[in-house]
């Protein structure tokens, strides 16, 4: 019995994750600005339109077409086409794109990845109550679960992180819904010019597990 992995475009990134990402489960990318987590979102978008499959992409940050077209390269207008783009300016309108997933995947039997970059950065502007922005990124983890498993499809979310003080180190946000339910998560960590994804949790995997990286015109590059 095998499941067939998905390609994230980037194959150190395949390798660390075990040959790609997973369907029927969501896989986290999380880390400090600028450490390769949309790189890495966009390339696994690129690679699954590349495979032939439709892609529905929620960007909370605004879409960067360039960046996509320096990844997908020569194949950019093809694979846009079945590039499905959704940019919510509020918690709410991620919410409400979120589950508008439903619908979409639905009457769309090709789509074969759903990313969702960057997950937190709205949750984070988000007030409220103590406790509900919490529930509602829970909520959309639990529909953006029950989509991957309905449609054997792999989820891709990115998150930010906080500065712990208590432990003074960096940490995802989102609380322990977000950890408990993505079943791998890469950390990307950034020093100087030099990246470094780092494998934090895996079902049949050492946590621990590294490469460093280069960002790339067209990517990045292992170092
Ligand atoms: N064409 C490029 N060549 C080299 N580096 C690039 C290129 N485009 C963007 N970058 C670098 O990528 C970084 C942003 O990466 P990104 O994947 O958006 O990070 P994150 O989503 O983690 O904040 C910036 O440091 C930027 O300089
Ligand atoms: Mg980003």
């Amino acid at each position: 019995m095998t499941e067939e992995l998905v390609s994230t475009g980037i194959s150190p990134l395949d390798s660390l994750i075990g040959g790609g990402l997973s369907p029927k489960t969501i896989t986290q990318f999380y880390g400090e600005p600028a450490g390769g987590k949309s790189t890495a979102a966009i390339a696994c978008a690129v690679a699954a339109l590349k495979a032939g499959g439709e892609v529905i992409y929620i960007d909370t940050e605004g879409f960067s077409t360039e960046r996509f077209r320096q990844i997908a390269g020569n194949y950019t207008d093809i694979l846009a086409a079945r590039l499905m783009i959704y940019e919510p300016f509020t918690f709410a309108e991620q919410e409400a794109d979120v589950a508008e997933c439903a619908r979409i995947l639905k009457q769309n039997p090709d789509v074969r990845l759903i990313v969702v970059d960057s997950f937190t950065g709205l949750y984070r502007a988000e007030g409220g109550p103590a406790g509900e922005p919490q529930r509602r990124l829970s909520r959309q983890m639990i529909l953006l679960l029950g989509y991957a498993k309905r449609y054997k499809i792999p989820v891709v979310v990115t998150n930010q992180v906080f500065m712990d003080v208590e432990t003074r180190t960096l940490r995802g946000l989102g609380g322990t819904v977000l950890s408990h339910l993505s079943k791998v998560i890469v950390r990307f960590e950034k020093k100087g010019p030099t990246r470094r994804a780092v494998l934090e949790k895996h079902r049949s995997r050492p946590e621990g597990l590294s490469f460093s990286f280069l960002l790339t015109e067209d990517g990045m590059r292992e170092v």
